[in-house]
């Protein structure tokens, strides 16, 4: 059987519309990520949802109206540490169960987006988590 899209599996449009108003709602709520995102999320909205819907095998509209992704240059002006990253992943986790999307679609855009996160990270851990570091207990004189 020829294998089918991740775009195909979950029914198009819908579910990655779905995806996208949940994992933004959850940035908004979220003050690590609402301080990094730009005051208006609806732009960025449209490009993650007309990249994603690309990506996974739906229509090429990303690249006919922003051309190449260029993915980890475009994060680059939003300082992205490890921190950040896991909120950002566990956000986007939780949304793909929230909408529904069930194995294998759901184990692809895992797989994907737990990469595709640790590649954008851009920056070393805020000043203030290395001022505060504590050494293990067990460490301390
Ligand atoms: C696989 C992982 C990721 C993918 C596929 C992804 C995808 C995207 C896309 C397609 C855009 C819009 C680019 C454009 O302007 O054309 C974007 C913007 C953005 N992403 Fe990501 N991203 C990922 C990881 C992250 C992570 C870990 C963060 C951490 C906070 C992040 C924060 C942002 C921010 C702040 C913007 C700008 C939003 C705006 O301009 O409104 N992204 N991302």
């Amino acid at each position: 059987m020829e294998e089918q899209s991740v775009y195909n599996l979950v029914g198009g449009d819908p579910a990655f519309q779905q995806l996208v108003d949940v994992f933004y709602a959850k940035v908004e709520r979220d003050p690590h990520l609402r301080a990094i995102f730009p005051e208006n999320l609806e732009p960025g909205k449209r490009w993650q949802f007309l990249f994603l819907t690309q990506f996974f095998g739906g229509p090429a509209r990303y690249q006919v109206e922003r051309g190449h992704p260029r993915l980890r240059m475009r994060h680059m002006p939003f300082p992205i540490d490890q921190a950040v990253r896991d909120h950002w992943l566990q956000h986007m986790f939780d949304a793909i169960d929230e909408v529904g999307i069930v194995d294998p679609a759901r184990a692809e855009m895992r797989g994907y987006f737990e990469r595709g996160s640790t590649f954008m990270i851009n920056a070393e851990p805020a000043a203030e988590n290395i001022l505060h570091w504590q050494p293990p207990k067990d460490l301390q004189p």
